[in-house]
């Protein structure tokens, strides 16, 4: 079985490890079908109350494994990806995300449908999606702008500007800025708070919260899906994937 996802239950939360460090936790297939058979379990146990999602202290993800994309990439809204998007998205329990070193691509825009999130002062946000010839995903398009406004969205989606910590603090995607080899154990500790309030409440309460947009974020997640796997078959995504696999810049002159 493989390790790249760790998964560990214990004192009503379920702990989800990226653990694919050689390659800056990447995200595969195998890993997203692994993340999203957790959430489904997690969701339907009882006994679960809490997601704690984390990386280690220097990288939480550099998004999805670009060999992946070339090699295997996501045909259908049934693809693991997409998958893990929708149990993301429709999660009924709160999710806490530990975030140190890059989180890139889907490694920030599934912090959108995080409930909580502790973020090490060496955390650094991306979504280079229009620098690797491809459209936001995971309702980031709709996200993104709703929380940041859209001047600072189109710095962030348009032209793939990286963001760190403090900034991603100042707009409200994390909500505190600590020490990297702190973060993981400071995240634990807020979710074990939560781990000690009723279920029943914590899921009616998400529910509330989330009610007005829950709809709109799925049909979003769909619709950027169909968008992204058009563009990945396409000469600006097959170019910057090469590129980034031989160790050069992307030449988007053609494209
Ligand atoms: N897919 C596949 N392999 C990846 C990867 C990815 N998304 N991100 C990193 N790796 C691999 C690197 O190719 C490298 O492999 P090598 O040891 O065989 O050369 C290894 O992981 C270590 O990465 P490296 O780039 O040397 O680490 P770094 O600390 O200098 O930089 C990142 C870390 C995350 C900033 C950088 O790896 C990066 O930008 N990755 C690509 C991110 C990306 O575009 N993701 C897609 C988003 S949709």
């Amino acid at each position: 079985m493989s390790t790249d996802i760790l998964v560990h239950t214990e004192d009503r939360i379920t702990t989800l490890t990226l653990n694919r460090l050689a390659r800056k936790n990447s995200l595969t297939a195998a890993m997203y079908a692994a993340l999203a058979d957790a959430l489904e379990a997690a969701a339907a146990d009882p006994q679960v109350r809490v997601v704690l999602l984390q990386g280690d202290a220097t990288v939480f993800s550099a998004g999805n494994d670009i060999g992946d994309f070339l090699n295997q990439p996501p045909s259908t809204q049934e693809s693991p990806v997409f998958r893990f998007l929708r149990a993301m998205a429709g999660f009924p329990k709160p999710v806490v995300a530990a975030v140190c070193g890059p989180a890139v691509g889907i490694g920030t825009t599934l912090l959108f449908h995080c409930d909580l999130v502790y973020a090490g002062d060496n955390a650094a946000f991306s979504m280079p999606f229009v620098n690797l010839g491809l459209c936001p995903e995971a309702a980031s398009s709709l996200l993104v702008p709703q929380m940041m406004g859209y001047h600072r969205a189109a710095e962030a989606l348009l032209l793939g500007e990286p963001f760190m910590a403090e900034a991603a603090l100042e707009v409200g995607l994390v909500n505190r800025v600590v020490p990297p080899t702190e973060c993981n154990t400071i995240a634990q500790a807020q979710a074990k708070k939560l781990a000690a309030k009723p279920l029943s409440s914590l899921i009616e309460t998400k529910r509330l919260m989330k009610r007005g947009q829950s709809a709109q974020v799925l049909e979003c997640i769909a619709e950027e899906a169909a968008s992204f796997g058009r563009m990945l078959q396409e000469p600006a995504a097959r170019e910057a994937f090469t590129a980034f696999m031989e160790k050069r810049r992307p030449d988007f002159s053609a494209v």
